[in-house]
């Protein structure tokens, strides 16, 4: 059986103030010996206070972005070797956001996983169709041409490493949730196509479903065969939410 997975996305939002107390109330909400991993994704400047704060608990810290190049003059950038220094386990590649309003193209989002990879941090690679896709039937062809870029980069091996998120654009923040069948599908398809080059990497990745999950829908998408957990935004923001969230993972074990 595949850990579940479940990762909070809390895009820009919180304050050190505000962190403090989400991070203290999950801590409390979370028992320590779950069988699922729980990740929280900070804004980079948080994530120094949020590794010192959840120091002596079983949450990791990851980043929502990482600059593709080592180091260097890039103004504004922060390194995968900086991130591993303060403490981050994970890293998103390839967010929606990050593709849509920040131009990010599949190459750049490949070499991002490269760099992830490259310094220790479990890449978690966003993949997912706008609603016209969806619409235009070509979901399967969108997704498979965002994960075959990074497969080509980087070799199929280096999924033993990473996660996958299947996030549809059209339903991140809309609070319109895939269905338990529409995301079973993606999350069936993106596995056959990992299968086809290595099945033992296909059979130990996990793939996680994000867009709108929350404590009252996280059962159902997570009673599915191919989906192993959440990436989720708005709903990581409330520890309560949150909390139903991980307990509707832990049940998937
Ligand atoms: P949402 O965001 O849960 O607020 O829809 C998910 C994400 O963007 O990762």
């Amino acid at each position: 059986m595949r850990r579940p997975v479940v990762a909070g996305n809390w895009k820009m939002h919180g304050s050190r103030r505000a962190n403090k107390a989400l991070l203290a109330e999950l801590e409390l909400q979370l028992p320590p010996q779950w069988p699922i991993d729980v990740v929280v994704f900070p804004p980079y400047v948080y994530l120094a206070d949020a590794v010192r704060l959840l120091a002596e608990s079983s949450l990791a810290v990851g980043a929502q972005d990482v600059c593709a190049e080592p180091d260097g003059a890039f103004t504004g950038q922060v390194g995968a070797a900086m991130l591993k220094d303060v403490g981050c386990c994970y890293v998103i590649v390839g967010h929606s956001e990050r593709r849509r309003l920040y131009h990010e193209d599949d190459a750049l989002v490949a070499r991002k996983f490269a760099a992830a990879l490259g310094a220790g941090l479990t890449p978690v690679l966003c993949l997912g169709e706008s609603l016209a896709e969806r619409d235009a039937h070509k979901t399967e062809a969108v997704v498979a041409r965002q994960l075959d870029a990074v497969i080509a980069m980087n070799g199929i091996a280096s999924f033993s490493d990473a996660i996958l998120a299947y996030e549809p654009v059209w339903a991140i923040g809309t609070g319109r949730t895939a269905s338990p069948d529409q995301a079973q599908a993606v999350h069936a398809f993106l596995r056959s196509r990992v299968e086809a080059q290595d099945a033992n990497i296909a059979r130990h990745l996990r793939v996680l479903y994000g867009g709108s999950v929350k404590g009252g829908n996280a059962a159902e998408l997570f009673s599915m065969p191919d989906v192993d957990g959440g990436l989720v935004g708005g709903a990581s923001l409330s520890a309560d939410e949150f909390q139903q969230i991980c307990a509707a993972a832990a049940v998937r074990h």
